[in-house]
């Protein structure tokens, strides 16, 4: 956290003249007080010790974590450059950012608002399609999936100063833009430190203005089908020895569709309650954020939801182009090699409706 460094040391400086205002005003009352006794000394130097305690503690909570988040909030307060726009209406305002990077001047694009966002997911949900979407917008820059890296989620304390930096504009990934970005956020995914640690997300959240896009999937099996592939292909790196999770040409989406997997039908139950209840439990979690919740399926079948989500972060309507080919494409049992069995299990349960999954 440079910004908070840097104030840090501003502060230390402003206290540092204080302390010598104050030892000047010591000198001042010394003077009258040379014919007083001992006792009067040891006072003045009781008051002295007090006085350097007190700095010391200042300086102590500056880095201390009792007070680290309020400490933070304020100075993000006080840098961001007072840009208000009348036509911005006064619920939106918490929405509304002006960040001045530590790493580059925004320039021209300085009082360019800029809306927070996260893309709440699951692995094989579309939301490396649906990401590229949203990069393909001028004005938008999410920054990937940045808490796959396992030290910047082990502890809170590493996710906000991630976040902080992300926020800022001082995350540089691929997705910086030349031009004003006027949205700026990642992609998370549920298991990546979201749900373990999701009240101080949901506090930093609210504190920050950052609003949530879930990206969920309907069919839950055909998610599982994409798992199982995916896992196949990290083993066997069917491209050409690479593995690739998303593709840009049909033929390397038809030769990674090639494989089907057998379901193991005593666990699959139990995998399809186990995402279903994590979705659930973070839509549960994440209530109080300002959200939308997209489903990958209607996303794919009407785009219409693009609008929706571009009407959410308040930017321009344009049309979105990604390079992604969708890799199983058939009717689900064509992508299943013991689909016999896996019908048989589901038919009759709360996941009848999976089997009928056409994409
Ligand atoms: C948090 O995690 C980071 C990175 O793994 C580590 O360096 C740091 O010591 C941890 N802090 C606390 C308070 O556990
Ligand atoms: C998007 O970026 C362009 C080019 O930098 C800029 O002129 C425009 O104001 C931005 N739009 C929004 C809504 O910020
Ligand atoms: C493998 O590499 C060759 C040559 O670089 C290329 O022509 C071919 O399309 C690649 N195959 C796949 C499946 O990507
Ligand atoms: C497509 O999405 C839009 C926006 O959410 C919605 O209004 C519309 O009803 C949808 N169309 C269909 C055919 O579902
Ligand atoms: C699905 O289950 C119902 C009863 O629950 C049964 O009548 C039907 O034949 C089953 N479908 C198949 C294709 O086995």
């Amino acid at each position: 956290m440079e910004e908070a460094g840097r104030d840090k040391d501003e502060a230390v400086l402003v206290r540092v003249e204080d302390f010598s205002a104050a030892k000047d005003a010591a000198n001042v009352t010394t003077k009258p007080t040379r014919r007083y006794p001992l006792a009067s000394w040891i006072a003045i130097l009781a008051l002295a010790t007090l006085v350097g305690v007190y700095i010391f503690s200042l300086s102590l909570k500056q880095n201390g974590m009792l007070f680290g988040l309020k400490q933070t909030s304020m100075i993000e307060k006080e840098r961001e450059k007072p840009c208000h726009r009348p036509s911005i209406p006064d619920t939106e305002i918490p929405y509304v950012h002006y960040p001045t990077p530590d790493t580059y001047s925004r320039k021209e694009c300085a009082c360019t608002p800029v809306r927070f966002f996260a893309i709440l997911s699951m692995q094989r949900s579309g939301s490396g399609w649906f990401e590229t979407l949203l990069n393909s917008h001028e004005n938008i820059s999410s920054n990937g999936e940045i808490f796959s890296v396992k030290e910047r989620r082990s502890n809170i304390t590493s996710i906000t100063k991630t976040l902080d930096k992300l926020y800022n504009l001082d995350w540089l990934s691929s997705a910086a833009k030349n031009e004003c970005t006027a949205a700026v956020g990642l992609k998370w995914m549920l298991n990546q430190g979201l749900m373990k640690h999701h009240q101080e997300v949901v506090e930093y959240f609210n504190r920050r203005g950052v609003s949530a896009i879930f990206l969920l999937r309907r069919n839950l099996l055909q998610r599982y089908v994409s798992i199982l592939a995916n896992d196949h292909d990290r083993s066997t790196k069917q491209l050409n020895g690479t593995h690739k999770a998303h593709v840009h040409h049909r033929g390397q989406a038809d030769v990674l569709a090639q494989y089907k997997p057998t379901i193991s039908t005593k666990s699959l139950i139990a995998e399809l309650k186990r995402s279903d209840k994590l979705a659930a439990d973070a839509l549960v979690n994440f209530k109080t954020i300002r959200n939308i919740v997209l489903y990958y399926e209607d996303v794919v079948s009407n785009r219409t939801k693009l609008t929706d989500v571009l009407d959410f972060l308040k930017l321009p309507n344009i049309k979105l182009s990604s390079r992604h080919v969708k890799i199983h494409t058939k009717r689900l049992r064509d992508h299943i090699d013991n689909w016999i069995d896996v019908y048989n299990t589901l038919n009759g349960t709360q996941y009848e409706s999976f089997l009928n999954g056409r994409r």
